[in-house]
C-alpha cells in the first residue's frame, strides 16, 4: 500500500488548514441549540471558511458516481450516522447531532467532526457520546511511530466495551492533498497487525458507535447513512499527524 508521507514543511501547511477547521468547528458548536437548522449551520460554516481564506472540501465531492455533495458540513441527527445533507430539520432539545467539517487551505485538507447533545439528553445518549469520544482519543494515543494500524483500530474498538455497536462499513482514512487517501482505518482490529506507522503519515481517525445494532443503510438522497434499527449513533473525528515526538492533532486549537 502506498501512503503519502508529509515533510515538516507540508505538516506546517496542514496545521494551518487544521486551525481553520478548529475555529469554524468552535463557531458551529456555539451555534447548536434548539430551533437551529442544518442549512443555517451550513451557511455559517461556508461564511466562516471563506472569511479565513479556505474552501469547504465537501462541496461538490462526488466519489464513484454519487451526486455531488452540496454542503460544507455533514449534519447527522440521532439515528443518522454520517453524511447527512444539511436540511431544514430543526434541532430539538434532547437530540444528538454530528457535525463533520472539511476545510481545504493552501491545497491541504483537514477533516474533523464532533457529536453533541442539544441541551439535556438521556443517560444512554450521554454514555454513547462519552465512549465514542474516548475511542477517538484512545486511537490518537495509539498512533505512535513504529506501532501498527491495528494498534490504533484495536484501541478505538476496545472503547465500545461490548456495550455499543461498532460500525463496520465506515472508518478513518489517510488525508492530505485529498480528503480520502490510503490507508483505510477500521474502528476495530488486531493489535500488532497492519501498516507500520511512519512519521509524516496523517490520518483522519473517526470512530462511530451505536446504541443498538451497528448495521447501516443509505437513504434515497444517496448520502445520508442511517442506523437500520433507528438507534442513536455517534461520530467523532480529528486529523492526526504521526511524528517522531508522538501523535499531533492538527484540528484543535485548545
Ligand atoms: N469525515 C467524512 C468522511 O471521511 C467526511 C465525508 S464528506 C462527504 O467520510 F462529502 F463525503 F460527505
Ligand atoms: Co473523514
Amino acid at each position: 500500500m502506498s501512503v503519502e508521507l508529509k515533510s515538516s514543511r507540508e505538516l506546517e501547511a496542514m496545521r494551518l488548514s487544521g486551525r481553520v477547521n478548529a475555529e469554524v468547528r468552535a463557531l458551529l458548536m456555539d451555534a447548536v441549540r434548539p430551533g437551529v437548522t442544518g442549512l443555517e449551520l451550513d451557511r455559517l460554516a461556508k461564511e466562516a471558511i471563506a472569511e479565513r481564506g479556505g474552501e469547504p472540501t465537501f462541496v461538490g465531492y462526488a466519489p464513484f458516481g454519487k451526486p455531488p455533495y452540496p454542503g460544507a458540513i455533514c449534519y447527522s441527527v440521532n439515528e443518522e450516522l454520517v453524511h447527512g445533507i444539511p436540511n431544514e430539520r430543526a434541532l430539538q432539545e434532547g437530540d444528538i447531532v454530528s457535525i463533520d467539517l472539511g476545510v481545504t487551505y493552501g491545497g491541504w485538507v483537514s477533516d474533523a467532526a464532533f457529536t453533541m447533545a442539544v441541551g439535556e439528553t438521556s443517560a444512554d445518549a450521554r454514555a454513547l457520546l462519552e465512549a465514542t469520544r474516548d475511542a477517538l482519543w484512545a486511537g490518537i494515543e495509539a498512533a505512535q511511530a513504529g506501532c501498527r494500524l491495528g494498534d490504533v483500530s484495536a484501541a478505538i474498538g476496545a472503547k465500545a466495551q461490548g456495550r455499543f455497536g461498532i460500525i463496520k462499513g465506515y472508518g478513518g482514512h489517510g488525508v492530505g492533498r485529498q480528503m480520502h487517501m490510503e490507508p483505510h482505518v477500521p474502528n476495530y482490529g488486531v493489535p500488532g497487525k497492519g501498516l507500520k506507522l511512519m512519521p509524516g503519515l496523517v490520518l483522519a481517525l473517526e470512530p462511530m458507535f451505536s446504541i443498538g445494532d451497528p448495521a447501516t443503510e443509505e437513504t434515497d438522497d444517496e448520502w445520508t447513512v442511517v442506523m437500520s434499527d433507528g438507534s442513536l449513533s455517534a461520530h467523532f473525528e480529528e486529523t492526526v499527524a504521526i511524528t517522531e515526538h508522538g501523535p499531533e492533532v492538527l484540528t484543535r486549537i485548545d
